[in-house]
């Protein structure tokens, strides 16, 4: 019998602290609640807001120490297939740089296998966010891209095929890189702008490594060529714009920026996932669709909720409430039973998530 038991359970009879069992679908089939999520009183209340009479919650079905040995082994095994498919991931990367050709039958079997479990597996966000990023850039942000696009599109109500073809695409949207000039790619300086135009060209030689490959959907190709258009027209390479961008490139272009912005913090120092929301948010309004955002970062700051997180000042803190306007600052709850709006206080800073 696994670790946990789900149970159908009044509305009325939920309270803080327990964990939804299976996804809450809205009408549209798009997810409103995560499985996995913690519930506090403002979720509660928005589940009451929906009209909803009975939702499925998650109960531990075993001792404490088997549950603790269960998680223990689940991030083991999460780490194990992160790490064996950035090692795949490096050698067909090498291979599309030598033989200018992709690997496309181990890459469609990586993104159905160990990707499609990572896109599954309980506390994969926090996961990446405390990830150590030992390899190169491009590697880690094509592996993140992909796991992200999945769940992003779990929590769009995209399933089946479409959603393995999804997590595809996201793997490869920047094959194309692996022809672009080494020197210019790992440039650490500002690139001149003829540069600048060569590394703008990678989505298009990324769509043309896989037009001759009839297997592939034109979505997954369609993701790769139009992840850096945007919705107001001020993207690459077509310049497209709204309508014309294919639902693939709409999600793995949020993907894209969000796994860039939490890596760049890696290298500046750890990881505050907030800021990265708030950034999300605001700077990007009208390029990316509202939509599609609004349904990340709900979850997101969902799955937040509940989590431990590390004030700069030291002091261990629980994400207990979200602006449901902002999704950005939460209000959290420190181990000296201080309650801080970090809406309020600009100044203090999370440093990391430090609770899977
Ligand atoms: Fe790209």
């Amino acid at each position: 019998m696994g670790q946990f038991i789900t149970k159908p359970c009044n509305v009325k009879d939920v309270v803080p602290g327990m964990t939804v069992g299976k996804p809450v679908l809205g009408n549209n089939g798009r997810v409103l609640l995560s499985e996995g999520i913690i519930l506090s009183q403002r979720i509660i209340e928005q589940i009451t807001n929906w009209g909803l009479q009975q939702i499925d919650i998650q109960e531990i079905n075993q001792s404490v120490v088997d549950h603790v040995q269960e998680l223990e082994e689940c991030a083991r095994q999460t780490r194990e297939n992160y790490e064996n498919s950035l090692d795949k991931l490096k050698i067909y990367f090498e291979q599309t740089r030598r033989y200018k050709k992709l690997a496309v039958a181990s890459m469609w079997e990586l993104a159905h296998t160990l990707i499609g479990q990572l896109t599954n597996t309980r506390g994969i966000i926090s996961f990446l966010l405390m990830l150590e990023r030992k390899d190169d850039y491009t590697l880690h942000h094509s592996l993140n891209v992909s796991i992200l696009a999945g769940v992003l599109g779990k929590w769009l109500g995209v399933t089946g095929q479409d959603l393995e073809d999804l997590i595809l695409s996201g793997l490869m949207h920047d094959t194309g890189k692996a022809l672009v000039d080494i020197n210019i790619l790992n440039k650490p300086d500002k690139l001149s702008k003829k540069e600048l135009e060569v590394m703008r060209y990678h989505p298009i030689l990324g769509y043309e490594l896989l037009r001759d490959n009839q297997e592939l959907s034109e979505a997954i190709r369609l993701g790769v060529l139009q992840h850096h258009e945007r919705m107001d027209g001020s993207g690459y390479p077509l310049k497209l714009s709204g309508g014309q961008i294919h639902y693939f490139a709409k999600i793995i272009a949020i993907i894209d920026i969000y796994d860039a912005m939490t890596s760049d913090r890696v290298y500046k120092s750890k990881v505050d996932p907030f800021s990265v929301i708030e950034t999300l948010n605001s700077e990007m309004f009208g390029k990316i669709d509202a939509e599609f955002c609004a349904v990340f970062l709900q979850n997101i700051s969902n799955y937040l909720t509940g989590k431990f997180m590390r004030l700069h000042d030291g002091r261990v803190a629980e994400v207990v409430y979200f602006d449901s306007v902002s999704h950005s600052r939460p209000v959290v709850r420190t181990e000296d039973n201080e309650f801080i709006d970090l809406n309020r206080n600009k100044d203090i800073r999370i440093d990391e998530v430090i609770d899977v």
